[in-house]
């Protein structure tokens, strides 16, 4: 129970990975506001890339809860998976780039003032930082430049810690939309549950990971750790 009590905002908490983070810090004992775009019965309705709707959802949420001291960044957009780039428009490579870097940027500049000294911001960005597919420039730009943003937040936010998780393939929504349900239910490579990663965000969220910050946590069952050596 390193989470009992906090007050966590979780946005992109409707779906997928941030339903699954809502649930566990619940299950943990601490007191959560969803943000999302799509929201359920108790959550908050926000666009990310919108400054006045993340600024009024976090005034919401802070009044509710009284003060954050967990931050959760889920929202996010895997774009024209699939696509490549040179048939990729601009407006398609905007939104992108608008959901998943200016939205973590806009969301921790509106979060901060009311983070408690010693509080945790945590990030989704994904193994697509680092490694990549065809067909997916736009998505790994855009969480490289999460990793880059986690680092220059740590650095630049004093009294909290800012820490971001790089998983894999995880079986949500928007991995089923990208690569079909057939390809998800019969996968011949690992695949990560949302409950996975959900621990991966509690351990950075927790004081048990006080001495970690501007990291990035690869999680890809050890993919990319593999080098070209022939043995
Ligand atoms: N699924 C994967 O394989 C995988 C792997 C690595 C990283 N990620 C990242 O994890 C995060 C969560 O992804 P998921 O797989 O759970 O996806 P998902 O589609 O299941 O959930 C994403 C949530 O974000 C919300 N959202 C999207 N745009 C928004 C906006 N503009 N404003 C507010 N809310 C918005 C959606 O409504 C949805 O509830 C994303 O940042 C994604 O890039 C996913």
């Amino acid at each position: 129970m390193v989470v009992a009590g906090k007050r966590v905002l979780i946005t992109g908490g409707a779906s997928g990975i941030g339903a699954a983070c809502a649930a566990l810090f619940r299950a943990e004992g601490a007191r959560v506001v969803v943000l999302d775009r799509a929201p359920g019965p108790d959550d908050v309705r926000a666009d990310v890339t919108d400054e006045g709707s993340v600024a009024a959802a976090v005034a919401t949420a802070v009044a509710r809860l009284g003060g954050l001291d967990v931050v959760v960044g889920c929202a996010g957009v895997s774009g024209p998976v699939g696509t490549p780039l040179v048939d990729t428009s601009a407006a398609d490579i905007a939104t992108v780039i608008a959901v998943n870097v200016t939205g973590q940027l806009l969301l921790a500049k509106h979060t901060y003032p009311h983070l408690s000294a010693g509080g945790s911001i945590v990030f989704l960005a994904s193994d697509s930082a680092f490694v990549s597919a065809p067909g997916m420039v736009p998505y790994c730009a855009s969480k490289g430049a999460v990793v880059s943003l986690t680092r220059a937040l740590a650095v630049e936010l004093t009294g909290v810690r800012v820490n971001c998780v790089c998983p894999s393939i995880v079986d949500t929504p928007m991995a089923r939309g990208d690569l079909g349900d057939d390809a998800l239910d019969h996968a011949d490579f690992p695949v990560q549950a949302p409950e996975d990663v959900a621990w991966q965000v509690l351990h950075l969220a927790s004081d048990r990971s006080r001495a970690i910050s501007g990291h990035a946590l690869l999680a890809d069952f050890g993919y990319s750790a593999r080098s070209a050596f022939p043995a």
